[in-house]
């Protein structure tokens, strides 16, 4: 599949029409790109050596910086997720961030707020080029603007597309979000359905970050292969956990600052994080 297939419809003329948008956060220390790969500073990566990372098809599932597969993370607000899927993320090759809340130019990548920008760059890149993409909706439907963005990464493949944010384009049960006008005026196939399913063909890997497991699609929930969970100490966020993590779900209350539980669905647990 190629990039020429990515859908072109809409993407030129803007999207923005009523949406606004937080501002963004400043610079993110020790996250910058240069020192990306294989740099072991500060005690926080664990498993991911010195040696970098591979990049591709890695068993079975697209691989690239510290993301295979489909991962999550969550926590309470403030916790520290964007900020550690950023740390996650800032060696990869390939990688488009879906930036809702503008909490990510800090990792210097390329900022774009409309489809058709994102389209030109992934065209221009190819199958194989640099993709460093963050993509900040400024306005008009925020699902309208992630099912552009999802599509065009699905074709574009062999990349990471972390979205923040994640409860805001799906619901519990459903790869759509329940409120969205879009999903009233379109019948079509909702890309986290397809990326949930079908990214391990595309090949895509996928980070969502959001801070209410309760109200992110149960499938992504259920079939990540990898979590990082920060502190929480809400029941039923707990809950929404608990068919994966077990018995681990009752370490997450007394996780310390920045803390998450590193869980692998191979059986591995273990905290990590703290001060970046
Ligand atoms: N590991 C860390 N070390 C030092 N500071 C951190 C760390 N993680 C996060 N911070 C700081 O804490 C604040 C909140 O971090 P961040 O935005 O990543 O949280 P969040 O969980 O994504 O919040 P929200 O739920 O609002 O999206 C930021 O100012 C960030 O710089
Ligand atoms: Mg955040």
């Amino acid at each position: 599949m190629g990039v020429s297939r990515v859908r072109k419809n809409g993407t030129d003329s803007g999207l923005d029409s009523n949406r606004s948008v937080a501002s963004s956060t400043p610079g993110l220390a020790g996250t910058g790109h240069g020192d990306a790969r294989g740099r072991v500073d500060n005690g926080n990566r664990r498993r991911e050596g010195s040696a970098g990372y591979k990049t591709g098809f890695v068993e079975g599932e697209y691989q690239d910086a510290g993301i295979r597969g489909l991962c999550c993370v969550f926590g309470r607000r403030g916790s520290g997720k964007t900020t550690r899927a950023k740390w996650l993320v800032r060696g990869a090759r390939r990688i488009v961030v879906f930036d809702p809340m503008a909490c990510c130019s800090d990792l210097k990548f390329q900022i774009v707020s409309q489809p058709g920008a994102l389209r030109k760059i992934l065209a221009g890149a190819g199958k194989k080029g640099v993709i460093h993409v963050v993509y900040q909706p400024k306005g008009g439907d925020l699902v309208e603007h992630w099912e552009h963005v999802a599509w065009m990464c699905i074709a574009a493949a062999n990349l990471i597309l972390m979205c923040d944010e994640v409860d805001s384009i799906c619901s519990s049960g459903s790869a759509k979000d329940s409120n969205s006008d879009y999903w009233k005026k379109f019948k079509r196939k909702p890309a986290l359905d397809h990326i949930v399913n079908f990214g391990r063909h595309a090949p895509v890997a996928f980070l969502g970050i959001s801070r209410a497991p309760q109200d992110v699609w149960r499938r992504l929930r259920g079939q990540s292969e990898r979590m990082l969970v920060f502190s929480m100490d809400d029941d039923l966020e707990m809950d929404a956990l608990r068919s994966r993590l077990g018995r681990q779900v009752e370490q997450l209350p007394g996780l310390g600052k920045y803390q998450y539980l590193d869980w692998r669905d191979d059986g591995s647990v273990s905290i990590e994080g703290g001060k970046l």
